[in-house]
């Protein structure tokens, strides 16, 4: 995966229907998504359950572009080869998630994969300073986790000071939360590069009606781009 600082816009399948996962994934890539978003949940680090890593290696089979694997699990170090082996690209851990995120990127890379790191809205960006020689992405929770459809909540002044902070490291910055079109051009300017969205991706389509999918990507996209 050579890295692109292009704006990349990842549609959440948390807003997709759960019993089409398949074609949900082959309609929104059809559909011009950059990288596909999977939101794991444990009901502990968050409130709110989904599905483990049976299921995202079921998922795999269907992603032909980039499987970028949220994980909003604590503890996260003995989970991380079952993601490996479900083939994620991209693993992403909270930096909330427990007093090892150093040790936790080191072993995601070990396991071959693209090291992510989430910051809560709660958390400063200062929280990563030490971590950014070990990650591949920093992603900024632009909600509380847990949740598709929430209230976006403003962290354009985090975004740009891990800007900053990243200088020339390939280090993407993901937006994830209340990503639409309104919000993105404020995201894009302070520097962000990845952009997740579920509810203004899949709003209005169905794996039947598609090319809903595909306008709402563009829409966020353009608006990203325009920035
Ligand atoms: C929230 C998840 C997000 C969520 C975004 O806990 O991490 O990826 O699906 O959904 P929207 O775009 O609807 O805020
Ligand atoms: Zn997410």
């Amino acid at each position: 995966m050579p890295f692109d600082r292009s704006i990349k816009i990842a549609p959440s399948i948390l807003s997709a229907d759960f019993a089409d996962f398949g074609r949900e994934i082959r309609a929104i890539e059809d559909q011009g998504a950059d990288w596909v978003h999977v939101d794991v949940m444990d009901g502990h680090f968050v409130p709110n359950l989904t599905f483990g890593p049976p299921a995202v290696k079921a998922f795999r089979r269907h992603v032909t572009t980039v499987m970028d694997v949220h994980l909003m699990i604590a503890p996260v170090d003995p989970y991380i080869d079952a993601y490996a082996d479900a083939g994620a690209d991209i693993l992403t851990a909270h930096v909330e998630a427990g007093p090892h995120s150093h040790r936790t990127l080191q072993a995601i890379r070990a396991a071959g994969m693209k090291a992510g790191i989430a910051l809560n809205p709660g958390t400063p960006a200062e929280a990563v300073a030490h971590l950014l020689d070990l990650a591949d992405l920093v992603c900024v929770m632009t909600v509380n986790p847990g949740f598709g459809g929430q209230k976006f909540i403003d962290m354009t002044a985090k975004v740009r000071t891990l800007r900053e902070m990243i200088g020339d490291r390939e280090v993407h910055i993901e937006i994830d939360g209340g990503v639409d079109p309104g919000t993105a051009p404020m995201l894009a300017k302070a520097g962000a590069d990845a952009l997740v969205a579920g509810s203004a991706v899949f709003k209005g389509g169905s794996v039947d009606k598609p090319d809903v999918y595909g306008r709402n990507i563009k829409a966020i996209r353009e608006a990203a781009e325009a920035a």
